[in-house]
């Protein structure tokens, strides 16, 4: 027996090795962590249960038969982060370059099916030169097989991708049906065709980092949500996010308690908006203080700036939060942070995640651009957003709610369930200037004093339609609070709800403007 047990540290130890200690060395001093190293990093110490440590690949054309590596290139298992269950996969970069064999996709699966069936988190960490290629069309068939998994397990289990390397072609497609990228900078890069294909194919010149690095999916494209400068960061920060999310859309999200009272007055939040409503001003001023802790966690910081998303906790209890910015670009809404606005509020649909939303939007952003961008049918996506959650949704109007843009972000019309505003608010088909514009174009040329005319109607559509009162008049408005104790209405509200339940028709699945 004694012989057997050395046998098995013997294996056990060979497949620690992976591709060995030169290849090992490359990985260092590339400056990545190994698919080992990444994985007891993200977990709790001492928490990972390894699987499918011995499995190799069947192929033996192109002298692959020499060369197998126990393991196949990707580490998979189960362990804990913060204490709770999840999924992981990581691909090893000294193992042929942690390309996707058949068999190295049958572990991918594996873990997937397990995390799928016994509902925790799958966080896949990315870092392959793509598909096998001595395996030819089998390792094709393995990434399908991923990518069906993937899909199966959209909106059942949160699915998190890490990209560490190289991330390219068909590879790129199982983190993109995941619900959230996170990549390291300078040592990642996604594309579908890598720089010499472009070259050969347009002409066109382009290193990898400028065409699918970090920082260009995290500000450009959107592809990714979190890019951070070092690997260790990007894990601390995929175990934050963790700590917002629930196993599975079967479970409550978790309850985090702290100190911070549910009563807590906020009184800097009655001087945040300035009294021109011209003015800009950080509506994360408003967020931050309201939650418990003051603490926040943005999705897609650096995308779409005109709109923010994020996670944060009320009462201990996760919130999902959207609320336009008016530092920037007005806080208009167009075509991307329609996608990034209209994809969050989904994810924390379909994972029981009440939503919390804050207005201050001038309308659509006008232009060719956005018009031949498909504004219409990207716009449309947050009003279908909206009105298919049925999560508890608490809407807060802190000060423009104009046009199109006031009845789809959250209004009572697409059924949020508590409707908020400050004094502040003006709710109205659009501002004075261009309502004036268009109701008394002629009046104002005729008037004598033109100026003074204009001046004159403005004021009187500003005391008209440039407050919160008409709405609350018809009940769109359910209150108008004092800013200050915005953090103990919300909290009362989302209690109100806590017990919201509301049917959907029955239909195989709605059809989303795409
Ligand atoms: N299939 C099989 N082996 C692969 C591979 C693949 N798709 N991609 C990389 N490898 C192997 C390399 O042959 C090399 O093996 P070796 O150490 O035994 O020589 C090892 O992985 C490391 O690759 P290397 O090219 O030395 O690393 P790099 O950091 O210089 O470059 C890539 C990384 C990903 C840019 C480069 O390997 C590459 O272009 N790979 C092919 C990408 C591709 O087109 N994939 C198919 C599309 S899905």
């Amino acid at each position: 027996m004694e012989q057997k047990f050395e046998e098995l540290l013997e294996k056990l130890a060979e497949a620690d090795m992976a591709g060995g200690v030169d290849k090992i060395e490359k990985q260092h001093k590339a400056g990545k962590m190994t698919a080992r190293e990444r994985v007891l990093e993200l977990l709790d110490d001492g928490s990972f249960e390894e699987i499918d440590k011995f499995v190799v690949h069947r192929c033996s054309d192109f002298g692959m038969d020499k060369t197998v590596i126990p393991g196949e290139g990707v580490i998979t298992g189960f362990g804990k982060v913060n204490g709770r269950g999840v999924y992981v996969f990581a691909q090893d970069f000294t193992v042929f370059g942690g390309s996707l064999s058949f068999m190295h996709a049958q572990k991918i699966c594996k873990v997937m099916d397990l995390a799928y069936r016994n509902g925790f988190p799958l966080i896949g960490i990315n870092d392959s030169g793509g598909a096998r290629i001595q395996e030819g069309v089998e390792s094709l068939g393995g990434y399908g097989e991923v990518f069906y998994r993937n899909v199966r397990a959209s909106g059942v289990i949160p699915q998190i991708s890490v990209v560490m390397g190289p991330c390219a072609g068909g590879a790129v497609y199982s983190p993109a049906v995941t619900d959230f990228i996170f990549m390291k900078e300078k040592t990642s890069y996604m594309f579908i065709t890598g720089p010499q294909v472009i070259k050969q194919v347009t002409s066109e010149e382009i290193d990898p980092e400028s065409l699918g690095g970090a920082k260009v999916h995290g500000r450009v494209s959107g592809v990714c949500h979190f890019h951070y400068a070092s690997e260790k960061d990007t894990l601390a920060k995929v175990r934050e996010l963790l700590s917002f999310l629930p196993d599975s859309n079967r479970v409550p999200p978790p309850i985090v308690h702290t100190e911070d009272p549910v009563d807590r007055l906020v009184p800097e939040l009655d001087t945040i908006i300035p009294d021109s409503s011209r003015r800009p001003y950080d509506m994360k001023k408003i967020i931050v203080p309201v939650l418990d802790n003051r603490h926040f966690m943005e999705v897609h910081a650096n995308y779409a700036k005109n709109l923010i998303t994020g996670f944060g906790r009320l009462n201990g209890k996760t919130i999902g939060i959207v609320a336009n910015q008016p530092n920037w670009m007005a806080g208009c809404l167009d075509t991307e942070a329609s996608v990034k606005c209209s994809r969050f509020v989904r994810f924390c649909d379909a994972f029981n995640i009440p939503l919390w939303t804050l207005l201050d939007v001038p309308g659509y952003l006008p232009g060719t651009q956005q018009e031949h961008g498909g504004i219409i049918k990207h716009g449309a996506k947050i009003l279908y957003a909206y009105a298919e959650a049925t999560v508890p949704k608490v809407t807060l109007i802190t000060r423009k709610a104009y046009g199109g843009a006031y009845v789809v972000m959250s209004s009572k019309h697409l059924r949020a369930d508590i409707n908020l505003a400050y004094p502040s608010a003006e709710i109205a088909v659009m501002g004075p200037e261009g309502a004036i514009q268009i109701l008394f174009r002629k009046e104002i040329s005729d008037a004598e004093d033109p100026a003074a005319r204009r001046a004159e109607l403005i004021q009187d559509y500003v005391e008209k339609f440039a407050s919160p009162y008409r709405a609350a008049q018809l009940g769109f408005v359910d209150r108008v609070i004092f800013p200050r104790e915005t953090r103990s209405v919300l909290i009362k509200a989302f209690a109100q709800l806590e017990g919201k339940t509301e049917e959907k028709p029955k239909r195989k699945h709605g059809n989303i403007p795409l």
